[in-house]
């Protein structure tokens, strides 16, 4: 059975379509990465998912339990990061956690050792000063304790790496793929090389709708479309291509990018090269990123 299930979930404020017929679904101990541009709606999904927001429309199943907004017995099995994760910023990170276990009704017993394992995990087990003097990234990481205190079957994380620089983001990154024996990972994010890094599924939403989904490998085959970079050393020559190769997108002066197909080899273009002897910058296969891919989904 799966960790999580969306079915055509629907969300309006007001007249304004936020979600428009959602569905998806999450393999148990997968790490999950929930993509899209800023307001996109990826907020919005997780706190329908947290019973946080009432949905319009449409079904949501967590472990096969269905979220009821307001007091959903569900979030019994969720661990949540909200995108900016209060503290009691007096405590130190191991009193802080040890209080999170006590309102998430571990017994005493069970307390101290879930806080020992957790602060090693998230490197913070010899840091004794107060939360208030806490970096960010130090924060997302004791946030990321405080939502798997109770041993959560599902783990909710709203763009933890987003103000993070990249030894901060690799730290985080670390300890999720750490946590993904004992629990299932829904994190949102804008950053695809993230998702590249860690996720075993992904889904792009665009404008509140499913752009793309998939597993990562599935995700770049279906991306055929090959594609090369021309930099050329003369403004002219890059018309001289454009003319003679129509489907070729001028990226600035001196660069296109030309589509490859039955009728534009590669070798027809450096034919063409040749014959008018243009003398070129570099040629170079395009990649068949996320990143590009994501750009092509969301028409830009
Ligand atoms: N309570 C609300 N009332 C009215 N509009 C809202 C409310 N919450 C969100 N929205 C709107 O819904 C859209 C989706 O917002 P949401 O926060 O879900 O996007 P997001 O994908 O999380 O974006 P970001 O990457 O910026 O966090 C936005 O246009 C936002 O302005
Ligand atoms: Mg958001």
């Amino acid at each position: 059975m799966d960790m999580l299930t969306v079915t055509d979930v629907r969300k309006s404020f007001g007249s304004k379509v936020v979600v428009d017929g959602l569905s998806f679904s999450i393999p148990k101990n997968s790490i999950f990465g929930f993509v899209g541009e800023n307001g996109a709606g990826k907020t919005t999904t997780m706190k329908m998912i947290l019973g946080l927001m009432r949905m319009d429309s449409g079904e949501i199943l967590v472990d096969g339990t269905k979220v009821v907004y307001g007091n959903t017995p569900t979030n019994r099995k969720i661990g949540y990061l909200p995108d900016v994760p209060e503290f009691y910023t007096y405590m130190t990170p191991r009193e802080y956690l040890r209080f999170c276990g006590q309102i998430t009704g571990l017994s005493a017993k069970e307390i101290n050792p879930r806080v020992d394992e957790l602060l090693q995990r998230v490197g913070l087990a010899n840091e004794n000063k107060k939360i208030k003097g806490f970096s960010r990234g130090m924060k997302q990481r004791l946030g990321i304790a405080q939502a798997l205190m109770g041993k959560p079957m599902l783990l909710i994380c709203d763009e933890p790496t987003s103000a993070l620089d990249p030894l901060g983001r690799k730290e985080l990154l670390d300890i999720l793929v750490a946590s993904k024996d004992e629990t299932t990972i829904m994190f949102s994010t804008h950053i695809l090389s993230d998702v590249e890094r860690i996720c075993d599924r992904i889904a792009f939403l665009h404008k509140g709708k499913l752009a793309l989904s998939g597993s990562i490998g599935d995700i770049k085959k279906m991306n055929t479309k090959e594609e090369y970079v021309v930099v050329v050393q003369n403004k002219d020559d890059s018309s001289l291509l454009q003319m003679q190769f129509h489907n070729a997108v001028k990226v600035d002066d001196y660069t296109l990018k030309i589509h490859v197909d039955s009728e534009n080899s590669v070798r027809q273009i450096m034919q063409f090269l040749l014959e008018k002897s243009i003398a070129i910058e570099r040629i170079e296969k395009c990649e068949n990123t996320l990143e590009n891919l994501f750009m092509e989904v969301v028409g830009k």
